[in-house]
């Protein structure tokens, strides 16, 4: 999709939107695949009300990329623009235990930069790929904590109002891999309330995860994570993993042989050939342990 009509390229200049034209998704995401689009760049969040009336007055679709961190989107010229937030400068702001974190800032210097002034409780997000928005929306977890358990205010574009709103930590519930956030809304930015703890002691805390990821996770190689949901009480990786499907591939989509639910991308996959796979893979779960897994990978397919 091209945001090319002069008269929506003035309006994007107006808004100080960056239109990056001909975009490929691939190089946005983590797994490496997707097709081409045009990308536009929001420098203000002020400006995203008037961005959206633009873009649905001149009839182009649009979806909102974080980090492409947990995104398989599909191949050849995609049917809508991407959304993008810029970083901004500084990313977070600190007072006493609370951090002020835009949705743009990267989920790993977070959690650092936060540890280097004696706030903790984040260790276990080390090592997670993507940006605060992204883990924010999906409640990213790992290793016995969430991110949702240290948000006290979030600022987010509400799709449903069509307006900037800020809400309270218990306006919003978070599960497991799981927000009351609506598909469209937008993080913009979030605060979050984090205990105090000695900078060392949160060091160990990053070694002892970091440790723990690189002995069980493909971490070199192009992938979205786990691409399903564990089912409540029981493991997808163990599952697929004792079915004997680590190495299964269609195409260069591969099942990675060091965790059953992290599938990779080991060449030049394309989301049909990654789509087949988790098909693939999703029907013999199914068939041999009668437990339909749900994707934990978004999916942006035409
Ligand atoms: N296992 C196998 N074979 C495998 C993979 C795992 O037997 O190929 C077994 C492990 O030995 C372990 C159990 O399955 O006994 C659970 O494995 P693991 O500790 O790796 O955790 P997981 O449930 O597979 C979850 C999250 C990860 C997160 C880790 C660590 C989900 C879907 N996955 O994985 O999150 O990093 O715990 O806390 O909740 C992600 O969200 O993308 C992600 C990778």
């Amino acid at each position: 999709m091209r945001a090319e009509h002069p008269k929506l390229a003035a309006g994007l200049a107006a808004l100080g939107i960056d239109v990056r034209s001909g975009t490929s998704l691939s190089e946005l995401t983590s797994l490496g695949i997707g097709g081409t689009t045009d990308l536009l760049r929001i420098t203000k969040h002020d400006s995203i009300p008037d961005l959206i009336e633009l873009l649905e007055h001149h009839n182009i679709p649009y979806k909102f990329l974080g980090g492409g961190s947990n995104l398989l989107v599909g191949d050849g010229e995609l049917p809508w623009v991407i959304l993008q937030l810029a970083k901004p400068d500084p990313e977070i702001v600190l007072e006493g235990n609370f951090a002020h974190v835009d949705a743009a800032a990267d989920l790993g210097r977070t959690v650092t930069f936060c540890a280097k002034h004696d706030l903790g409780g984040m260790e276990g997000l080390i090592g997670v790929p993507g940006t605060v928005g992204g883990a924010l929306r999906m409640n990213a977890g790992a290793y016995g904590m969430q991110i949702g358990s240290y948000v006290r205010e979030v600022k987010l574009y509400r799709a449903a109002e069509r307006k900037i709103e800020i809400l309270k930590g218990n306006q919003i519930s978070f599960e497991y891999r799981h927000t009351s956030f609506g598909p469209d809304d937008m993080m913009l930015a979030v605060t979050l309330e984090l205990p105090s703890k000695p900078f060392k002691e949160i060091l160990q805390g990053i070694r002892i995860c970091n440790e723990k990821r690189r002995s069980s996770q493909p971490l070199g190689q192009k992938s979205a994570g786990c691409i399903f949901k564990n089912p409540l009480g029981a493991s997808a990786g163990r599952m697929i993993d004792e079915l004997g499907l680590k190495g299964l591939s269609v195409g260069d989509a591969k099942v990675s042989d060091r965790h059953a639910n992290f599938f990779v991308n080991a060449g030049h996959a394309s989301a049909k050939d990654m789509l087949a796979l988790i098909s693939d893979v999703r029907g013999r779960v199914e068939n041999a342990f009668g437990v339909k897994l749900e994707n934990e990978v978004v999916v942006w397919n035409a």
